[in-house]
């Protein structure tokens, strides 16, 4: 097992908060397999699977499945996300205890791709979750005010005639989820901040002592809307990209740590619902392979953060947000060796066709990124040797 370092970057191994498995359901866009590979390929030594399955990851069936698989595999810990309720939007709150005491030790419950907009049953969760000891994560969008399918607005986006996720969307929910955490004595943890406001909610929040986290994706860090002009779907995404004033203030969140860390909302999608009309089209894209080289050069190259940064935004943070003992510790004598290695002179450009995921299709096609992983170590034990998956489980 020797490991060719020379002039790259030791890294604790990655943890993404934020992912979307599709495993069961739509194994035709992703697999927890296929998932992983992808995972591994991106410097991740642990994931965690949102929700939003089919059937809804809502009991411990579901939840102990999604582990149990994640171990077969044996290339990433797949953390399983509890759904907070019973079915898609549903008014009853799922046994979270009983997740949380399952083989797949849910720590984290979201409603992302789900939505929670009762506020009396997030009230009621955040309650729960603190007396539990599980974090609840917020996907931050009320959807009354999320007028119709597509799911964009702006300058760009009202001249092009998209129109309906208005940052009040995102940022009433980050409100009125920051107070309610505050009145149950909970932690909240807000998925995929995407506006300049959330970033200003985030400093009031901490000010007055709340116990609020949270994330921003690397689309959200590297593209705005002026994507959108091309009416291409595979820019749709939630919440939707938006102006250049917030992907600057995005990145100034994450350099001074009112943004935590960075989260994939790895979201794949069949071919047939990206390559359609932009109102028909699902929103979501492909992160894991490709979120480390665009940290690097959206926050990295501009002198935002340095590697002792991108350490803490894509692993210690992250781990402590969940709870993971194990992962996301500072490199030193003695600890498990979880670990990322980087090229940061390994100019790539990015193929959908070779990624592992089942879903090829990406925004990122196409571009040119500076840094690469190279090597990712689960445990002591090489998964991704030069860029290529090396172990699975039991080899
Ligand atoms: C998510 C998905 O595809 O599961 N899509 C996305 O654009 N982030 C669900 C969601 O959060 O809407
Ligand atoms: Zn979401
Ligand atoms: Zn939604
Ligand atoms: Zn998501």
């Amino acid at each position: 097992q020797v490991i060719d370092a020379r002039g790259h970057i030791l890294l604790p191994g990655f943890v993404d908060m934020h992912t979307h498995l599709r495993e069961p359901g739509r194994e035709d866009t992703e697999t927890i397999e296929s998932g992983s590979a992808a995972a591994a390929l991106g410097g991740y030594t642990a994931v965690f699977a949102m929700a939003n399955t089919d059937p809804v990851a809502d009991s411990v069936v579901v939840t102990d499945h999604v582990w149990r698989r994640g171990q077969e595999v044996g290339l990433v810990d797949v953390h399983p996300v509890g759904a907070i309720t019973v079915g898609l939007k549903g008014k009853q709150l799922a046994e979270m205890a009983t997740m949380a005491a399952g083989i797949g030790r849910v720590k984290m419950f979201s409603d992302d791709g789900h939505c929670v907009d009762d506020p009396l049953i997030m009230r009621r969760a955040l309650e729960y979750s603190s007396s539990l000891g599980v974090l609840i994560a917020q996907h931050a969008e009320e959807p009354r005010l999320t007028v119709g399918a597509v799911a964009h607005e702006g300058p760009t986006a009202a001249r092009l005639g998209l129109a309906g996720w208005p940052r009040a969307a995102e940022e009433s929910i980050v409100a009125r989820d920051a107070l309610l955490a505050r009145d149950a004595g909970a932690r909240v943890h807000i998925c995929h901040a995407s506006t300049a406001g959330t970033v200003e909610l985030m400093k009031w929040a901490r000010g007055q002592g709340i116990s609020i986290t949270a994330e921003v994706t690397p689309h959200h860090l590297l593209l705005d809307d002026s994507r959108l002009e091309t009416y291409d779907a595979i820019n749709k995404v939630n919440p939707p990209l938006r102006e250049k004033s917030d992907v600057d203030a995005l990145r100034r969140g994450l350099a001074d740590g009112v943004i935590d860390c960075v989260a994939t909302d790895h979201a794949p999608h069949a071919e047939q619902d990206k390559c359609c009309e932009f109102s028909i089209a699902r929103p979501g894209m492909l992160g894991l392979e490709t979120a480390l080289s665009i940290v690097v050069d959206t926050m990295v190259t501009p002198g935002l953060l340095d590697w002792r940064g991108v350490a803490r935004v894509m692993s210690e943070r992250p781990a402590q947000i969940v709870g993971l003992a194990d992962q996301g510790r500072p490199i030193e004598v003695g600890e498990i060796a979880n670990l990322t290695v980087v090229d940061p002179d390994a100019s790539w450009t990015v193929s959908g066709k070779k990624l592992a995921s089942v879903a090829h299709n990406t925004p990122f096609e196409d571009m040119t990124f500076s840094s690469k992983v190279t090597t990712t170590v689960l445990r002591g034990r090489i998964t991704v040797r030069d860029g290529v998956v090396a172990n699975r489980a039991g080899e």
